[in-house]
């Protein structure tokens, strides 16, 4: 046995002394950063993958506000697909593979894909997939499901098209003096090349600061685990032209994540950056960043429904697990992801001047209208359910049980004994738009406390003074009647 001399700290033991400061308005602080080695993003929010925060409608909220979500894993391997589909296909220049029906589609074939995909228009084609018209979710309204979609829709010779040479300023003119909203791209033959909508076009306006890949899309990440059918998955959710995928391990300083992060390394290459965690020490960052891995998830414990700490014993406070991993990472120039325990904007703003690249964020973005699941009242208030995913084994065994899978539900069967989440209610907090420009507003402003025009100056000028109770006690609203 061993003990080590420092005392661990986290958020509340510490504070930022303010510096001397150049900017003359909070809005000259640039929070880009690295999510990963290779993908930068606009803010260094992330939102957490679990089933009660991220699927992509919070994936593309975030994204559009400059950050990235990461889409969770407890699902099957076709709906994880789909949600990052929808997120890569919710704004884009040209949509290269625009949904299509063949001209022997019915009213009822047109609903169940508009639904599906969550798209309001669909091109019509025939068997050499030529442009023979559009439907729209305003032709199929009140008609009866049987009825052919050829007799609803506006036909070809009716219909404004372009070709794939377009620029977006004549796009934006042919769709206004058009009154329509969606221009089909053809090619020879009226073969289908892409779609633009105007809607993609007004978004793009909307979000300046969006996080996007190389052709305009959204980012996202997503999770998989390191078992089971975790390659299939990591291929699928490849060829759905995922941007990173997130080795979700409680313990990620183990041999096995070091195995699967040359797996997929192998087989993706440098096609497709690999995070990895979590851990909490320099060692696991070494040994996750000399396995290959784009960027390393550091937190085992601090999240709001882990109990990690209080089932296993171990773990290390967040702000020492930051600073020590980041002790090797930056010698790699390899980005840290400070996941869970984030409270405040202060919480971010002490991350990153610890070292961290992003935050993760799990229960400050589940009380949202964009996390999966309900809204429920309780004594005439609203909430919305948060549940630690390692508190959900339980339920996962069962289902893995019954596919068959039976090296899986014994693993989540061990898990589900010694479970290591609690399962919550948080309260109903809105947009999670409202909540991240909040949060980011709170960086900006910790930014200018530290003199820091970036990221990176943050880390060069933060100082940490430790504190004690009392002090803590001062920081917060006292000796006042809060209304
Ligand atoms: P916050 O504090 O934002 O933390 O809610 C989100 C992070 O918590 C982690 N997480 C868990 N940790 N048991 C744990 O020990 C769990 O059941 C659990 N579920 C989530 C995860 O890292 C997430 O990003």
């Amino acid at each position: 046995m061993k003990i080590r001399d420092d005392v661990g700290i986290t958020f509340d033991d510490v504070l930022l002394l303010p510096r001397r400061s150049s900017l003359r308005s909070r809005r000259e602080a640039d929070t880009s950063t690295y999510f990963t080695r290779n993908i930068k993003i606009n803010i260094p929010i992330i939102s957490a993958p679990m089933d009660t925060v991220t699927e992509h409608s919070m994936a593309i909220t975030i994204a559009r506000l400059g950050g990235i979500g990461v889409i969770h894993r407890f699902n099957t391997i076709e709906q994880q697909v789909n949600e990052v589909k929808k997120v890569k296909r919710a704004e884009n220049i040209v949509i290269e593979e625009p949904y299509r029906v063949s001209t022997n589609a019915t009213v009822q074939d047109v609903k169940k894909i508009m639904e599906e995909k969550g798209v309001s228009g669909l091109l019509v084609v025939d068997t050499y997939d030529r442009l023979k018209g559009i439907v729209t979710a305003r032709d199929i309204l009140f008609q009866p499901t049987d009825r052919k979609v050829v007799e609803i829709m506006t036909p070809r010779d009716k219909m404004i098209v372009a070709t794939k040479d377009i620029t977006m300023e004549e796009a934006k003119k042919l769709l206004w003096e058009n009154r329509i909203e969606k221009l089909p791209i053809i090619g020879y033959d009226d073969k289908v090349l892409g779609l633009i909508t105007a809607s993609d076009i007004v978004k793009r306006m909307r979000y300046p600061d969006a996080a996007r890949d190389s052709k305009g899309r959204l980012l996202v990440a997503a999770a998989v685990g390191i078992r089971g059918d975790y390659r299939e998955r990591a291929k699928k959710l490849y060829e759905a032209e995922v941007d990173a995928l997130v080795i979700d391990v409680a313990h990620g300083h183990m041999d096995r994540v070091i195995e699967v992060i040359k797996e997929l390394k192998k087989d993706f290459g440098d096609d497709l950056d690999v995070i990895s965690g979590n851990i909490a020490t320099s060692e696991g960052a070494l040994d996750l960043i000399k396995a290959g891995s784009d960027a390393v998830r550091v937190g085992i414990g601090p999240g709001s429904v882990c109990t990690t700490r209080v089932v296993a014993g171990a773990g290390v406070p967040q702000i020492t697990a930051i600073i020590d991993s980041y002790k090797v990472a930056k010698e790699y120039e390899i980005p840290v992801i400070a996941d869970g325990g984030i409270r405040s904007s202060g919480d971010i703003v002490k991350a990153l001047s610890a070292g961290a690249s992003t935050v993760m964020i799990g229960r400050l973005l589940a009380g949202t209208d964009e996390s999966p699941g309900q809204v429920v009242l309780r004594n005439g208030k609203r909430y919305k359910i948060y549940r630690g995913m390692a508190s959900f084994y339980a339920r996962l065994a069962r289902e893995a049980r019954e596919k068959g899978d039976v090296e899986i539900a014994e693993e989540i069967e061990e898990y589900s004994y010694t479970a290591e989440g609690v399962e919550a209610y948080v309260e109903y907090t809105g947009s999670a738009e409202e909540i991240i420009k909040r949060l980011v507003a709170g960086l900006k402003a910790g930014m200018s406390y530290l003199g820091a025009r970036n990221i990176d100056e943050m880390r060069e000028k933060a100082v940490f003074i430790k504190i004690t109770p009392s002090a803590l006690k001062e920081s917060y609203p006292h000796d006042v009647n809060i209304w």
